[in-house]
């Protein structure tokens, strides 16, 4: 591990704590910012915001700092009902929370979720903005975004208590946490998987059960959506072809795809617009017994409601 990490840049300004650093032409670090000092914005941007480092001995307390920062811009975006920012701001929590070491930054995740679900336990105003937009994040967390609010907005039209909603958008964040443990040129990868790289690919079920059940004190239901996310109800998915699934595995596996249809570039389908999205799991896979019927009504009406709102 480096003695320094850098940082974004985007971040610069969240960082109060801690000493930053920027390295000169000999490679060597040079304190920039003190520590417990606010960040000089002017000076930065007059110095053409340069990378910025900080030592790796303060890592864990200043990503702690930094999720403070993140929750706090949450919650404030969550009171003006500014959901783009509302999406900018879960993506970057959840793209921090899935650095290494990954056990530590997961803990602040059910905090994130409490504010989410105050903010749209509050208001069904900001249900209308759930899908139609946009965020120049990485995929995976941007899917893993988008997930969490299809779930939310199923969760709270058809009144599911606290709890349960709560369980089952932690468990629609974290789903796809296993694919950190996948190698990223198969991640990344445009072309259709060979077929090794396809089964090291079913792995990150298994893996991501593994992660939540090592690191988090949360609900089982939690990790078993993770585990029960590429299941199907003809035993045709994986990774055990298992037919009997929880209620969050069957919600999850209906929304996962669902998601990917609509937004995800670099599935191999033509991206859809959501009606398309649906008609075609109804075609294709309802039809074959893969998905729930009643499940899949549930979320067309939470959809649909939706628009209602708009
Ligand atoms: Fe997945
Ligand atoms: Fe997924």
């Amino acid at each position: 591990m480096p003695d320094y990490i850098p940082i974004r840049k985007s971040q610069a300004l969240h960082y109060m704590a801690a000493p930053l650093f920027i390295k000169n032409a000999a490679d060597e670090f040079i304190l920039y910012k003190t520590e417990n000092a606010e960040m000089d914005m002017a000076r930065f941007q007059s110095d053409r915001c340069p990378q910025l480092y900080i030592p790796n001995e303060h890592r864990a307390a200043l990503y702690a700092e930094l999720q403070r920062s993140y929750h706090i811009l949450l919650a404030k975006r969550m009171k003006a009902g500014d959901i783009q920012g509302v999406k900018a701001a879960i993506c970057d929590i959840v793209q921090e929370a899935l650095q290494e070491p990954l056990g530590h930054n997961l803990q602040t995740l059910p905090e994130t979720i409490d504010i989410v679900y105050r903010g749209y336990a509050s208001t069904t105003e900001l249900l209308k903005h759930i899908s139609g937009f946009r965020y120049g994040g990485t995929t995976l967390v941007e899917h893993v975004v988008n997930t969490l609010l299809l779930i939310l907005n199923y969760c709270i039209f058809h009144g599911l208590r606290e709890t349960e909603t709560k369980a089952l958008t932690l468990g629609a964040l974290l789903h796809d946490v296993g694919l950190s443990r996948i190698p990223e040129r198969i991640i990344q990868s445009d072309d259709r998987l060979s077929k090794l790289d396809f089964k090291i690919y079913t792995t990150h079920p298994v893996l991501g059960h593994e992660i939540i059940r090592a690191h988090m004190t949360v609900d089982a239901a939690v990790a078993m959506m993770a585990l029960e996310h590429h299941e199907e109800l003809d035993g045709s998915g994986y990774p055990h072809g298992q037919r009997d699934l929880s209620f969050g595995g069957r919600l999850l596996g209906i929304v996962d795809t669902f998601e990917q249809l609509t937004f995800n570039e670099k599935t191999h389908r033509q991206r859809r617009e959501p009606f398309g999205a649906l008609k075609l799991i109804q075609d294709e896979m309802l039809r074959e017994g893969n998905y729930d019927k009643e499940i899949f009504r549930g979320l067309c009406l939470s959809l649909v409601g939706k628009s209602r709102f708009a």
